[in-house]
């Protein structure tokens, strides 16, 4: 330090020698404004050479500092300068802008034709009727809860996916909750458990996760008497037990330190400010018959709510042996969620979340199929998430086989995100996915609350009008017949069936 110091006031001495030189220095006005800079510039460029950690600030002293600056504010230069309409990702320009104008309940409509290239591959559209219908008015409802459920859940078609408190803010997270109350929709926990502001009256879905928080004994087993306590909640209307999430199947979630506070760790049963990874997998259960025991466990200790889980599917044919166990055993999920592995998380290591699973479509195709094999589909209700952001995705997902959707980010965005994509660093500047007291204020509860509820009903009154193109009422009336590119799917899917399953899947009641 003292060397540097040294190196410092002799390059300053330098400089401002130099200065004085080259300007007559009594006759600048800003003269002390620019020695001060002159002088911080070599106290930096010392630094930089006598540092160990960066090659490039060695070298190259003050400039090199410039590739740090923007290479941390490169998501911002990316989205403001560089991203067009249509090339975001995750999601586009466009996809965002249309889920902040259905938050905030002004215009939807889009000018001028699309800017997607329909004639790549990619291209997957509804196959519209000449009878179209008008939209209806009644709402899109789909009952959860099979011959064994006692308290059975009328769900909306699209729900908020799991994010917990922990990943999201307090204040984001009683939005979220208060907009489902208001649209009459579910709000799913995330693996977090139900924290204080969750209880803001809407209707939950309880995820466990393998960490179990909120039901978690001291060595961080399943603890029965703490999930009765909890399940048993008036507003715990569905629990959902979390077997994996596509941004990192196989790997527990995780929870950065930082973002880890005394709130968050109490209602965890965990260490403040320590990085929390979930265990990859259930200790409750190891095999599919001990899945499905797990299930009915649960909804005997719930007085009989319904139970599902969600996977993001890796192994087709583990998927096929917990079908296999359920009818051995006689016991079934009311509901499965099917995550494709294009979706989002609070953090995770990025060879998870670009490289493991299957994505939504050949994967929802795939578990509806071995559903309808085994003749056990009408008993379970398949949830799809991944990107249901437009009217479009929904509607496609419940072509595929699905019967409801879950969505995440599409909700945060109706809070305000901006795909900062700082969710892993407690810095998220719009107050969603920080801990941070200062940013979270930022997100004002009642006008997000409002926005969270806008988006739920002018999405799904855009997935109505779909319908009502498509000359249907319901979403149960759609199937994969109902997409242009269709044909590829059933092709996909004869890789898979025999023809007698699919034909049953174009016909699907
Ligand atoms: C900030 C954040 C936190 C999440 N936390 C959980 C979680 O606790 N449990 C879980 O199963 N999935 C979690 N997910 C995954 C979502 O529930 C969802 O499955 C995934 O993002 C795909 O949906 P989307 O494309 O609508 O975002 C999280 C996602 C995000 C973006």
């Amino acid at each position: 330090m003292r060397r540097m110091f040294l190196f410092s006031l002799l390059a300053f001495f330098a400089l401002t020698l130099l200065f004085m030189w080259l300007t007559g220095f009594s006759e600048f006005r800003f003269g002390y404004v620019i020695l001060g800079i002159l002088f911080l510039l070599s106290f930096l460029g010392v630094y930089d050479v006598l540092q160990k950690k960066h090659a490039i600030r060695r070298n190259f002293p003050v400039v090199g500092n410039f590739r740090y600056l923007f290479e941390s504010i490169s998501p911002e230069i990316q989205q403001y300068f560089i991203e067009s309409n249509t090339s975001g990702r995750p999601f586009s320009r466009n996809l965002r802008a249309l889920a902040y104008r259905r938050s905030k309940n002004v215009n939807d409509t889009h000018p001028f034709g699309t800017q997607r290239d329909i004639h790549l591959e990619d291209y997957i559209a509804l196959r519209h009727s000449i009878y179209a219908k008008k939209p209806v008015e009644e709402d899109l409802r789909v009952l959860v809860g099979g011959p064994d459920c006692k308290q059975p859940y009328s769900a909306s078609i699209l729900n908020i996916s799991a994010m917990s408190f922990g990943s999201l803010s307090s204040n984001a997270i009683s939005a979220l909750n208060r907009g489902a109350l208001k649209g009459e929709f579910y709000h799913n926990t995330g693996e977090g458990g139900i924290s204080p502001y969750h209880m803001e009256g809407g209707d939950l879905c309880w995820q466990i996760g393998t960490g179990y928080f909120g039901c978690r004994n001291e060595t961080g087993g399943f603890d029965e008497v703490k999930f009765r306590e909890k399940a048993i909640l008036t507003k715990v209307k569905m629990i959902e037990i979390k077997l994996s999430q596509g941004a990192k199947p196989g790997h527990g979630g995780v929870l950065p330190g930082v973002k880890n506070t005394k709130e968050i760790a109490e209602i965890r049963g965990v260490k403040e400010g320590t990085t929390i990874v979930s265990p990859p997998s259930h200790t409750a259960f190891g095999n599919p018959k001990e899945l499905v025991q797990f299930i009915q466990k649960l909804r005997e200790l719930s007085d009989g709510k319904p139970i599902g889980f969600k996977l993001c599917i890796g192994r087709t044919e583990e998927f096929e042996d917990i079908c296999k166990a359920m009818l051995e055993h006689s016991i079934y999920p009311d509901f499965i969620t099917i995550d494709g592995a294009e979706g989002g998380t609070g953090a995770a290591p990025l060879e998870f979340s670009d490289s493991v699973g299957l994505p939504l479509e050949p994967a929802l195709i795939f578990a509806r199929l071995t559903l309808d094999k085994h003749r056990i589909k009408d008993r379970i209700r398949l949830i799809a998430s991944g990107k249901a952001l437009s009217a479009f995705s929904i509607v496609k997902n419940m072509a595929l086989g699905a019967d409801m959707c879950n969505s995440a980010r599409a909700f945060m965005f109706s809070l305000g995100c901006i795909q900062a994509l700082r969710c892993n660093t407690n810095s998220c500047p719009t107050g969603v996915a920080t801990q941070d007291k200062h940013l979270k204020k930022g997100l004002v509860i009642t006008d997000k609350a409002e926005r969270v509820y806008n988006f739920h009903k002018n999405t799904v009154h855009a997935v109505k009008e779909l319908l009502g193109a498509s000359g249907y009422s319901h979403t149960s009336e759609l199937s994969i017949r109902d997409l242009v590119r269709g044909d590829e799917m059933v092709e996909f899917a004869n890789h898979f069936f025999p023809d007698s399953v699919i034909n049953h899947l174009h016909h699907k009641s």
